[in-house]
């Protein structure tokens, strides 16, 4: 039996992040935003035990397949957890999330792979036990298997789910090379201990209404991401690339997550195109991408 999922990728139109914690993770709040560049997951069960993974697409060549993989160690987190020991699976993934963006490819594929091995492997398990689960795999993977938009707290895996009306018309612009996260946010705490940056998880309510209004002007006035500055710090050519928010059409640009990608949001699809190509003729920019959102993940596909 095999079974197919589609898992987006994510902007978080706010990002607010508190003190680095004991446990070297930072609280957060941040508005959670999936956007149209698809994840799909193909599972097909074996009773031997074993876990393979295939994968295709967007910068594969350059990731794992073994257990360093985020997407092995979901299937072997469920198995463990929830299933009989023989069970096993093959893994398909086609990747259109760009790598290391800071748009959650990894996670998405992880929050694909629980989805998918949970009806394969005839689980049964309901959406809040496998929330649970994606919390261990990383701070993003909640969020994926349901998609849309999302309030994220903790470490940005407590989730509720905020309205999802309208539609945005994004274009992201992906650079040359990846950003550690975990380097991002020691950057933040640098910047915080030299007094450059306010370490604060709160996000105030008018800012989440605005976000999720639908209407692109409002949501491109309240953009925001407390890892910008770190990230930007790291890697300088973005601000160049996050400079084209002036060029018509465009009503706003934010660093996706810990970055590298800037997403763009545009006053319509057409506006989007001519942005996009734009975009991609600049010598810091590797290739851009159009998507738009809100998105749900799809559980099932034909
Ligand atoms: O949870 P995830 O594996 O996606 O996080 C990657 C890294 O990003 C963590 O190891 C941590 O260094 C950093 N991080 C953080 N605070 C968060 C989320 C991630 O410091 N809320």
């Amino acid at each position: 039996m095999s079974v197919r999922v589609r898992v987006p990728g994510k902007i978080n139109l706010a990002l607010a992040v508190g003190p680095r914690r004991a446990d070297g993770y930072h609280g957060l709040t941040t508005v959670f935003h999936a956007v149209s560049l698809f994840e799909t997951v193909t599972a097909t069960g074996r009773d031997d035990a074993a876990i393979s993974l295939v994968m295709s697409g967007h910068g594969s060549e350059q990731l794992p397949v073994d257990e360093t993989n985020l997407a092995v160690r979901a299937a072997g987190l469920l198995r463990e957890r929830y299933g009989a020991p023989g069970l096993g699976v093959d893994l398909v993934i086609d990747k259109q999330i760009p790598m290391a963006g800071g748009m959650a490819g990894g996670s998405a594929d992880a929050a694909g792979v629980l989805l998918a091995c949970n009806q394969v492997w005839g689980l049964g398990l309901d959406t809040s036990t496998l929330v649970t689960l994606a919390a261990e795999l990383g701070s993003d993977v909640a969020f994926l298997l349901t998609g849309g938009n999302a309030l994220g707290t903790g470490r940005g895996e407590q989730l509720r789910q905020l309205p999802a009306s309208g539609r945005l018309e994004w274009v992201v612009a992906l650079a040359d090379g990846g950003l550690s996260t975990p380097a991002v946010y020691r950057r933040f705490d640098e910047l915080a201990e030299a007094g450059r940056q306010q370490p604060s998880a709160t996000l105030p309510d008018e800012v989440i209404a605005e976000l999720t209004s639908g209407v692109p002007e409002r949501v491109a006035a309240a953009l925001t991401n407390a890892l910008q500055p770190a990230a930007l710090d790291l890697r300088p050519e973005l601000t160049e690339t996050l400079a084209h928010v002036e060029l018509p059409g465009v009503l706003g640009g934010v660093v996706c997550g810990s970055g590298p990608t800037i997403a763009f949001v545009c006053a319509d699809a057409e506006a989007a195109d001519r942005v996009a190509a734009q975009l991609a003729g600049q010598p810091q920019v590797r290739a851009t991408a159009r998507a738009s959102g809100p998105v749900s993940t799809a559980a099932s596909l034909p």
